[in-house]
């Protein structure tokens, strides 16, 4: 058999486990053995850990410290049981306050502090009937407080630790704090036990390590006296893992949204980018959106006060789109039958939907005479104006796509996204009838999640002949059209509960997020 050997300090932290055949805290080790901290961790537990005798757990403490005002009142109570005891001891069943204060051996803040604590607790009354205010004895026992209760664990212990406590004595460490009788700080407490191998191990067959040379230098080589020390040199661990290192990498968000960027290509789409700062003209008016619709108003929208205004596309666009609300236009709808008004769609804003994007890209469509079918993605920040939570953000991505070509139909708007869910790891997808004001006929989507059951992912349809026939899109010409929030996809694929995580950037996160490539 391998005879064991350890280093002093190692067999000295051994024994000690043994004698105690408990776990015990690592500070409180070190004053058993008069041990450096650094030294008994560093040294002592690795070496154990490393032969596997001994561990440690970590843990996050707060420690309370006791200060001298609380030490004082550990021995003679608590300025409401000071005063509490010379009423009894002195047989009072009522007194004037001001009687009592002057009886009362205590500072006047003190006095106070004792005295609403006393009335708090029950044990004296107040009477407001009388001229003199009088407090009465109301209970004569005068049970012990939840903050007495408290202040007793000090009795044998200078220091406490918060997390050990009861959760009703911790909801009193406030008003401790609050009364400056403690002090809190927080640690790293590291509990060190035995492992199984340790507590059978029999401490006599143990020898004690002689010294050992961990680096061979230059003076050892020079002098010839590595020769003499060849014995002692200390083997290398190769099966211990190194350290770890944080290397620098790309954001997960990042890597998610390359993926989408990949599968949309894959099915032969581009992408497009577009404005930021947008005009309601695209972002609203060209989506058949009336100027009274409820999501323009302040509430949902971030409209920029400077420049208030931008420059609109060429007159007959205008005219085509004013027409369009107001009677139909070419459309062959009859429209919102209101008077539009040109200078609120010039007004500038954040844009609230990236399909402004998508509406700027097939404004050029017949103007530039692109080659047909034509397929374009977006994948871009957007805005609205809603309070930040654990599921809201205000500026969030979203993520989008057109199909412009000729008889397009919702077989095949199912179809492509049938497949660009597929890729992206749901194998399957469920349309149910949904609206939007620009698309007829419009579906919600939602695909199904292994872990989540069925989640919604967002709109889609076929944009309608008032979207379209303003840029000289027309039968048969029809545009397939989709888009989606990202973050919630990236929630459940990322593991964050709190979307507001995936900007905050945990480092924790950051450096263990495992991502895989497909499903979700
Ligand atoms: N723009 C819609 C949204 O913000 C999504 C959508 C895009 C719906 C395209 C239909 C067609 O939710």
């Amino acid at each position: 058999m391998v005879k064991t050997t350890l280093k002093e300090n190692s067999l000295k932290v051994i024994k000690e486990l043994k004698k105690l055949g408990n776990s015990i805290e690592a500070r409180e080790l070190c004053a058993n053995l008069k041990m450096e901290y650094e030294v008994l961790m560093t040294q002592a537990i690795f070496e154990l850990q490393q032969e596997k005798f001994a561990d440690y757990s970590e843990k996050q403490v707060t420690e309370l410290k006791a200060e001298a005002e609380l030490k004082e009142y550990v021995k003679n109570g608590l300025p409401e049981r000071q005063l509490f005891n010379f009423l009894k001891e002195n047989n009072y069943k009522e007194i004037i306050i001001d009687e009592f204060k002057a009886l009362a051996d205590l500072e006047p803040k003190i006095f106070f502090i004792g005295l609403s604590n006393m009335k708090k607790n029950r044990w004296v009354v107040e009477s407001k009937a009388v001229d003199v205010p009088t407090i009465y004895i109301y209970d004569e026992n005068g049970p012990q407080s939840e903050i007495e209760k408290l202040v007793e664990k000090f009795k044998s212990k200078s220091s406490i630790i918060l997390e050990e406590l009861p959760k009703k004595l911790q909801d009193q460490v406030k008003i401790l704090l609050k009364r400056k009788l403690i002090q809190k700080h927080a640690y790293t407490s590291r509990v060190i036990s035995l492992t199984k191998t340790g507590k059978s191990l029999d401490i006599s067959k143990i020898e004690l390590k002689g010294e050992e040379i961990a680096r061979i230098s230059s003076d050892m080589i020079s002098d010839g006296s590595w020769k003499d020390n060849i014995l002692k040199l200390k083997p290398f661990e190769v099966e211990n893992a190194g350290p770890r290192l944080n290397a620098g990498k790309l954001h997960p968000m990042t890597i998610l949204m390359n993926r989408i960027r990949e599968i949309f290509l894959s099915m032969g789409f581009t992408e497009i980018k577009g404005p930021l700062v947008e005009l309601a003209f695209y972002n609203f008016d060209s989506l058949y959106q009336p100027q009274d619709h409820p999501s323009r108003e302040l509430h949902d929208t971030f409209y920029l006060s400077n420049p208030a205004k931008g420059k609109l596309p060429e007159k007959k666009y205008i005219k085509n789109v004013c027409e369009t609300h107001e009677n139909g236009g070419k459309s062959g709808s009859k429209g919102w039958r209101y008077k539009w008004d040109e200078e609120i769609s010039k007004k500038t804003l954040l844009r609230t939907h990236t399909t402004a994007t998508t509406i700027r890209r097939l404004s050029k469509v017949i103007k530039d005479k692109d080659t047909l079918p034509l397929k374009v993605f977006s994948i871009d920040r957007v805005f609205r104006n809603e309070s930040v939570d654990r599921t809201h953000l205000a500026e969030f991505i979203q993520v989008e796509g057109i199909v412009i070509g000729e008889n397009v139909n919702l077989c095949q708007l199912r179809g492509i996204l049938t497949e660009f869910y597929q890729k992206m790891g749901f194998p399957k997808i469920i349309t149910r009838p949904g609206f939007f004001p620009y698309t007829e006929p419009s579906m919600e989507i939602a695909v199904l999640s292994k872990e989540f059951g069925w989640i919604e992912m967002g709109g889609s349809g076929i944009f309608r002949p008032e979207v379209t026939y303003p840029w000289g899109i027309e039968e048969p010409l029809r545009v397939l059209a989709w888009g989606q929030g990202f973050e919630r996809q990236a929630m459940q694929t990322l593991e964050r509960k709190d979307i507001r995580d995936l900007y905050r950037s945990p480092l924790s996160w950051l450096r263990n997020v495992k991502y895989t490539k497909g499903g979700s």
